[in-house]
């Protein structure tokens, strides 16, 4: 059976943009061995002077996974400063890795940039080396292949890069993990802009149907459509934007009767509130399950890091006899 690894900073409750990540999480399950961690230690490279609910964050994080669908009994859920070890490999990986590598990775300027931008100056050691620390997660448990985001894919050129040449000082024992791309719909936030919760235009997966209903209603449509008579313009409304993936089936009788104004937006804000209800309404569920279960959460993590750190553990003991022979 193959192997994944794939993890995701603790950002605490997720939403519907990350939900196309995790669906795609669950099913590999049945086909790979798969390891998924919590990236605290990567989180800790930009949010380092706010870390205060890492530990919440992590928990919120885990029961949104487990509520999806990830199973601690198929795949293994861990926290990554759970296991030490990642921090030797990455320690070992910085030994032979040239600065020039890290540099020329396209996320490090670029989100430098960015963060100067909002005032935050995060020209640190460990962020440039955050490349560097997930090559040692994932080549920790010799993954074959990684489930990524587009972002994601000169991480993951890096990775084999120091693989390959870990491979060739010393002795073959780590493999060149492939980005797995799935295809994830593009859902904007309520406003349009990218979805996310620190712009509070975010879906949280699960939320309750009062509040879906009010972040639909708070979506931005075509503000040139006044009276429900008006023709409408669905390529420049968010509603039908969504509409495009929860009701792909209707799509096209929506888009005309938007045009020709036979619908009005409260009526197509209502149907699409009904889809979300679909898909929210069994995710809440086990939402509740699991919270009902105190200790639950927090005794899958254990159990995963006792296994991910017998796995680590194999694979540092090679690490260790072939670097210091
Ligand atoms: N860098 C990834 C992100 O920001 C998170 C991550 C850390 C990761 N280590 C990983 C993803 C290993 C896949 C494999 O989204």
């Amino acid at each position: 059976m193959g192997i994944i690894v794939s993890g995701m900073r603790p950002t605490g409750k997720l939403h519907l943009g990350h939900l196309y990540v995790l669906e795609n999480w669950v099913k590999l399950q049945k086909d790979y061995d798969c390891h998924y961690f919590v990236a605290d230690w990567h989180a800790l490279s930009t949010t380092f002077e706010e870390n205060s609910s890492m530990k919440e964050n992590t928990r919120q994080m885990v029961t949104d996974w487990l509520a999806v669908g990830i199973d601690p009994e198929k795949s293994v859920v861990f926290v990554q400063s759970d296991v030490l070890s990642h921090a030797e490999l990455h320690l070992i990986f910085s030994m032979i890795t040239p600065l020039s590598w890290l540099e020329r990775v396209p996320t490090f300027k670029d989100q430098i940039h960015q963060l100067k931008e909002q005032g935050k100056d995060i020209n640190t050691y460990g962020f440039l080396g955050y490349p560097l620390l997930q090559a040692a997660d994932i080549l920790m448990y010799k993954a074959d292949a990684v489930p990524v985001g587009e972002d994601q894919l000169p991480h993951l050129e890096l990775c084999r890069e120091v693989a390959r040449r870990f491979n060739y000082l010393y002795r073959p024992i780590f493999p060149e993990p492939q980005g797995l791309l799935a295809r994830v719909p593009l859902l904007p936030g309520i406003d349009g802009r990218k979805m996310s919760k620190s712009y509070q235009n975010d879906i949280a997966i699960g939320a309750e149907p009062e509040v879906v209903k009010e972040k639909v209603n708070a979506m931005v449509t075509d503000p040139a459509r006044i009276r429900k008579t008006d023709p409408g313009h669905p390529e420049v409304c968010i509603v039908h934007q969504y509409h495009s993936i929860y009701n792909a089936d209707k799509l096209s009788e929506l888009e005309e009767d938007c045009r020709g104004g036979k619908i009005g937006c409260v009526a197509c804000k209502k149907l699409l509130v009904a889809s979300l209800e679909q898909v929210m309404a069994p995710i809440r569920e086990r939402r509740a399950e699991i919270l009902k279960r105190p200790g639950y959460v927090e005794d899958v993590l254990v159990q995963g890091a006792v296994q991910a750190r017998q796995k680590a553990e194999e694979t540092m003991k090679e690490v260790r006899q072939v670097v210091s022979a």
